[in-house]
């Protein structure tokens, strides 16, 4: 079978990660939870979770175990207002990428799984 994966290759999710911090690292709600020493860490681990989620290689279970998402996010404050800046973030990156690259059918499927993942993430109210 097919993935998502498969389908839009390695490098849109390079892309989409790199364009995703390139704008955390400036947002006045995300950029203080996020390790000020570590970023390259972070990105490598939000996109070696999203490329094994879509059918990619299980390199994020491999190095970092379950990724219980719940848990490792419960020490970040994520109000309603965050959790939608992430989104908002995330989709002005997706945007950055053409379609021929990842076609509207796959940027509906990578959307819903941002949207599920990101209320299930909030922890605090606002
Ligand atoms: C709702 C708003 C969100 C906020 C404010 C947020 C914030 C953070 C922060 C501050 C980190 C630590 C960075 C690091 O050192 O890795 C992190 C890690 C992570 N986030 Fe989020 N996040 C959000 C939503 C999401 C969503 C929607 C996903 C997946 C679709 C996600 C997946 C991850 C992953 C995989 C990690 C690394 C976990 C680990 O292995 O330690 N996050 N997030």
């Amino acid at each position: 079978m097919t993935t998502l994966y498969d389908a839009i290759g390695d490098e849109a999710f390079d892309r989409l990660v790199a364009g995703f911090y390139a704008r955390v690292r400036t947002d006045d709600i995300l950029s203080p939870m996020y390790p000020p020493d570590d970023w390259e860490g972070a990105q490598w681990r939000l996109k070696a979770f999203l490329t094994q989620y879509w059918g990619g290689p299980s390199t994020y279970s491999e190095q970092r175990g379950h990724p219980r998402l719940r848990m490792r996010h419960m020490h970040f404050p994520i109000s309603r207002e965050a959790a939608f800046r992430w989104l908002e973030l995330m989709e002005a990156s997706l945007e950055d990428i053409d379609e021929d690259t990842i076609p509207p059918a796959f940027r509906a499927q990578l959307r819903d799984h941002w949207e599920r993942v990101a209320g299930m993430l909030i922890n605090r109210a606002d």
